[in-house]
């Protein structure tokens, strides 16, 4: 972990957040590479989830909804986790993941009752995570809720308070109806959004793994309840297929059944993908039958009819939601761990190309050659038409391709003596680091055949 920390801060991808001002805990900035990186992820998702299926649509909605959002979805009642706090060092931890650790991650049921919860942990010598005093030392569990609180409006009183988004999902719920009256989908259909979503976790960390702000890909795919367990299905192996995509071994994905104690209160059924992350197996990405649960307390809260109409017999119900959730900095995590390579005298990040910030590089062989640097530019411009591309003519050729491995460009062109003769160009490649002479008229081709685009 603390090297790929480290690349992404050197290389531009990712930086602490707010860092002139010593930062912000667990806050973290996007740099020029890993906003290409990011971007690459969400862009193959879209493509893959709503434009290239016939039952998806997507949409974006505001990250601050109408609170009674939150009172229909049980999010101001139930999005809670149990907080504790050691009473000699004030360090503040959750109890069910100070549990998980004593037991070295075993399913352990907690009792949801605060006193007996304490009473667990003085029963199991359960130790504070900071300082390892004992159990007794730590403050009863309390119920701590995750919403992001607000004012919005010139007032700072209790009736402005609102909340940022704790999950995407709400912002499809609520435009139910609109979707279904514009987009004209029958079931099965389902609503796809990217964007950001706010908790404040009481234990943020492991980098961009657990933050307080972080982005989410997610869908809400409504059925027929006869058919829920078909879709889920469907939706699993959805699930597995994209991590292939991403070039992840899927051999480090373990799939759980979420026991029913520690499921989200709208779930009757969850699997979580968990990952072999350095720090631990943990959670990558979900998957949640969500009943008729949030259709139906929206349509009590708000009052307005959230059905739907079978158009052939005019039945109306409410349609039952299969709900797959990606998390968006957790995937680059992930991909950017399985890319990560040292080799002899290199370090290469093996980026699916689809994924790398840059896929092509392209050099003059020396840079105060100016009839080269000349031919080098027209190359770069004209491939910048088409592709992201670096331009780089600064030190010995060697460096330069260790430069752009360690950033994951998996081609790179260099123009040298010949190339102003035979109008051909040098391609070397990431990962067999071999090289092949191109026709400069063939470049374009030539990449777009090995992107497949
Ligand atoms: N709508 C369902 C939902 O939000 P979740 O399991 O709480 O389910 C979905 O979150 C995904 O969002 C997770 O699988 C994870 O990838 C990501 N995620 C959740 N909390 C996160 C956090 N604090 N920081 C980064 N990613 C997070």
């Amino acid at each position: 972990m603390e090297k790929i920390v480290s690349l992404c801060k050197r290389r531009g991808f990712i930086f602490p957040g707010s860092e002139i001002y010593g930062g912000l805990a667990n806050s973290w900035d996007y740099g020029p590479l890993g906003i290409e990186l990011k971007n690459n992820i969400k862009q193959l998702w879209w493509k893959r989830f709503v434009q290239e299926r016939d039952d998806m649509v997507g949409i974006d909605t505001a990250l601050i909804m109408n609170p009674k959002v939150w009172e229909a979805s049980g999010h101001l009642k139930n999005f809670v986790d149990p907080l504790v706090e050691c009473k000699k060092c004030h360090f503040i931890d959750r109890s069910d993941f100070l549990t998980a650790r004593h037991f070295s991650g075993k399913a352990i049921v907690l009792p949801i009752d605060p006193e007996e919860q304490r009473k667990f942990l003085i029963k199991y010598k359960i130790k504070c995570s900071n300082c390892g005093a004992p159990a007794e030392e730590l403050t009863i569990p309390k119920q701590f809720n995750l919403m992001l609180k607000t004012f919005l409006g010139p007032s700072d009183d209790v009736s402005s308070v609102v909340y940022f988004r704790p999950e995407t999902a709400q912002g499809m719920f609520v435009n139910f109806k609109n979707v279904l009256d514009t987009a004209r989908k029958t079931l099965p259909f389902g609503i796809a959004q990217i964007g950001k979503a706010f908790r404040n976790e009481i234990t943020p960390g492991n980098f961009i793994f657990r933050t307080r702000e972080f982005e989410q890909m997610e869908i809400e795919y409504f059925t027929r309840e006869n058919d829920w367990e078909k879709h889920f299905e469907h939706w699993r192996i959805q699930i597995m297929d994209w991590i292939g995509e991403l070039g992840a071994d899927v051999k480090k994905i373990h799939e759980r059944e979420v026991p029913e104690n520690e499921r989200a209160h709208y779930s009757k059924k969850t699997i979580d993908f968990d990952y072999e992350f350095p720090f631990g197996t943990n959670e990558l990405y979900g998957l949640a039958y969500r009943t008729d649960f949030d259709l139906r307390n929206h349509e009590k809260i708000s009052g307005q009819n959230l059905k739907y109409k079978d158009p052939k017999t005019g039945e109306e119900f409410w349609p039952h939601v299969i709900e797959p959730t990606w998390g968006v900095d957790r995937s680059v995590l992930m991909v950017l761990l399985e890319a990560y390579f040292e080799e002899k005298d290199r370090v290469v990040l093996k980026l699916s190309p689809k994924l790398a910030p840059y896929k092509v590089a392209v050099f003059p062989l020396l840079a105060n050659k100016p009839e080269l640097a000349k031919l080098a530019r027209k190359i770069y411009d004209d491939l910048r038409k088409d592709f992201v591309v670096a331009w780089d003519d600064r030190g010995n050729i060697g460096k330069r391709y260790y430069s752009q491995d360690e950033i994951g460009t998996p081609w790179c062109v260099t123009v040298d003596f010949d190339s102003l003769k035979d109008k051909k160009v040098t391609v070397r490649d990431r990962d067999t680091m071999k090289q092949e002479r191109v026709a400069i008229k063939e470049l374009e081709n030539y990449f777009k055949n090995k992107l497949n685009v």
